[in-house]
């Protein structure tokens, strides 16, 4: 048996965040609450894991604030984030894709100064097709605990993001994180039942080979996105010189995951269809703590016209065209929206 150093042992993310509140000074009232996510994390990993035979696939018969139909798991995930979540003693509020409303803490608990977004499951129409599924989180801090929490309070620009992530409930579960300090991946121990560190110096190359897009809305497409996928497809013999790979998960979070891996761009972009509701995927929940991480790797990401962080948004639940990942990728599709705008 080769001699393993004991130091080599992966570090839980616990303990992982203790260091770094000893270290770095990261505030410890966020440690509590990043701890909470990830409990919440691993119980919704707990309840995907047996499928059909815990009665959990399917849908759940009611829609959410934005006229989708919710499954099963898309309330269960809900729930466990509330559950987990609401006693931290750390939030001001927080704001659930499946929530109309902005969610107050219960009187019974302390309140803090934090702001937490999430998207308890995202990719729920793979949840019927076993196919992987997420969850996503961006975190605000506030300068005082509020006295309200209307949506004055938590409706701030991505910029002001103190830490953000997702989990990936994949072969492996992940939970990969940033607290504004490059993004590091744990991997979930089953046997111990902690998260733990493997993905140190996540970085996204500048360049990409590969692409991810809902094609059949190619119809609705407007010319600048339209004209990049085409050169991209017309491989060595078109403008671009090389062949591009192409996949479409439609789980953001298994997108995000490819891209910070090995690489590549995503868009779900504004187009004819979606224009009047500002696109598809929602600003507080999946585009700005996925800017987060996707900038926290060096990458970048932008609504094609604006970087997504700072967008000044007017609603909780409101949405954006995302085109994220690799940054030169990024800066061409920018210049083609520049020039046809
Ligand atoms: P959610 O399941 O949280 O509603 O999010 C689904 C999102 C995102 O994960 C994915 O990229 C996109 O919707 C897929 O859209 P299409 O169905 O148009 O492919
Ligand atoms: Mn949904
Ligand atoms: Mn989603
Ligand atoms: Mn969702």
């Amino acid at each position: 048996r080769p001699e393993r150093d004991v130091t080599d042992t992966a570090l839980t993310l616990d303990q992982h965040l203790l260091h770094a509140a000893r270290e770095t000074g990261l505030d410890t009232d966020l440690v509590i609450l990043l701890n909470s996510i990830a409990t919440a994390c691993k119980a919704i990993s707990a309840s995907l894991r047996d499928g059909a035979l815990a009665g959990v696939l399917g849908s759940h018969g009611s829609q959410n604030v934005q006229g989708e139909t919710q499954k099963k798991l898309d309330v269960i995930a809900n729930d466990i984030f509330l559950e987990h979540c609401a006693h931290s003693g750390v939030l001001a509020c927080m704001v659930s894709e499946e929530l109309d409303e902005v969610q107050e803490i219960p009187a019974r608990f302390a309140r803090g100064r934090y702001v937490l977004f999430f998207d308890p499951l995202d990719g729920s129409s793979n949840i019927d097709v076993n196919v992987s599924v997420g969850s996503i989180f961006s975190i605000l801090r506030l300068e005082d605990v509020p006295e309200t929490t209307d949506y004055a309070t938590v409706l701030r620009a991505g910029v002001e993001q103190v830490a953000a992530g997702y989990a990936l409930y994949g072969p492996s579960t992940m939970l990969m994180l940033s607290t504004g300090d490059g993004v590091r991946g744990f991997t979930l121990d089953t046997g111990l039942g902690e998260f733990r560190l493997t993905h140190d110096d996540i970085a996204i190359p500048a360049a990409a080979g590969e692409f991810a897009i809902n094609a059949s809305r190619a119809q609705w497409w407007e010319p600048p996105v339209r004209r990049y996928v085409e050169e991209c497809v017309q491989g060595e013999s078109g403008p671009r010189g090389k062949t591009f790979n192409m996949r479409w998960v439609a789980s953001m979070v298994a997108e995000v995951h490819r891209i910070l891996i090995r690489g590549g761009v995503f868009l779900y972009p504004m187009d004819e269809k979606n224009r009047t509701q500002g696109g598809k995927l929602r600003l507080f929940y999946e585009a700005n703590p996925m800017a987060f991480l996707v900038e926290q790797a060096g990458g970048a990401a932008s609504t094609g016209r604006t970087r997504i962080m700072e967008v000044e948004p007017d609603q909780p639940h409101q949405r954006v065209p995302v085109i994220l990942g690799a940054r030169d990728e990024v800066a061409l599709i920018d210049g083609y929206h520049a020039e046809f705008d």
